[in-house]
């Protein structure tokens, strides 16, 4: 029985993000910072407990990913930061919707164990999704 026609079958993989390859992990990544608040895992967070976002494509192509992202499995995974001798490991709790495939992001109370937030980012970071 075919369940999907193949438009279907593409629009779903469009909105999934499924049009590039999974990415778990980047030796050049872009570290941001960001309040939590209420996530897209549906978790509300406040800014001294340590969480993490991935970019949106990272989330919505994970394997066993959604339409709901309260669903998604990645929600909780932990993330682990690297730079500079720094390692942080935060779970997912969200999604930044504009940033690019390798940017992930650290509550203020991970993010300024490497920077201060004044710096905004820090380039060239190390990233896994463990
Ligand atoms: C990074 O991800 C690639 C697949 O995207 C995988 O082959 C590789 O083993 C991963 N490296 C680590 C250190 O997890
Ligand atoms: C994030 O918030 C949820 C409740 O919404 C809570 O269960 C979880 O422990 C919080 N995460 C951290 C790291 O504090
Ligand atoms: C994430 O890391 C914490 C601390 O090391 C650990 O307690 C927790 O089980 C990990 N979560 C997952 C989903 O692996
Ligand atoms: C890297 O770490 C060293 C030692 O902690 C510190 O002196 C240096 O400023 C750091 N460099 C950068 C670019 O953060
Ligand atoms: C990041 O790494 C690239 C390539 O190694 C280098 O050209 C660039 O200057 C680095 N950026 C920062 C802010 O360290």
């Amino acid at each position: 029985m075919q369940l999907f026609t193949k438009a279907s079958v593409v629009a779903l993989a469009s909105f999934l993000g499924l049009t590039g390859a999974q990415i778990l992990n980047s030796t050049d990544g872009t570290l941001f910072w960001f309040d939590p608040g209420l996530g897209a895992c549906g978790f509300t967070n406040t800014s001294d407990q340590l969480v993490a976002s991935v970019s949106a494509d990272i989330f919505n192509s994970y394997p066993g990913a959604t339409a709901n992202p309260n669903d998604n499995p990645i929600c909780q995974q932990n993330l682990t930061i690297t730079y500079n001798g720094t390692s942080v490991t935060a779970p997912i709790v969200d999604y930044c919707p504009d940033c690019d495939d390798y940017w992930v992001g650290l509550s203020p109370v991970g993010f300024e164990d490497f920077a201060s937030t004044d710096q905004g980012i820090v380039s060239n970071v190390t990233w896994e999704i463990v």
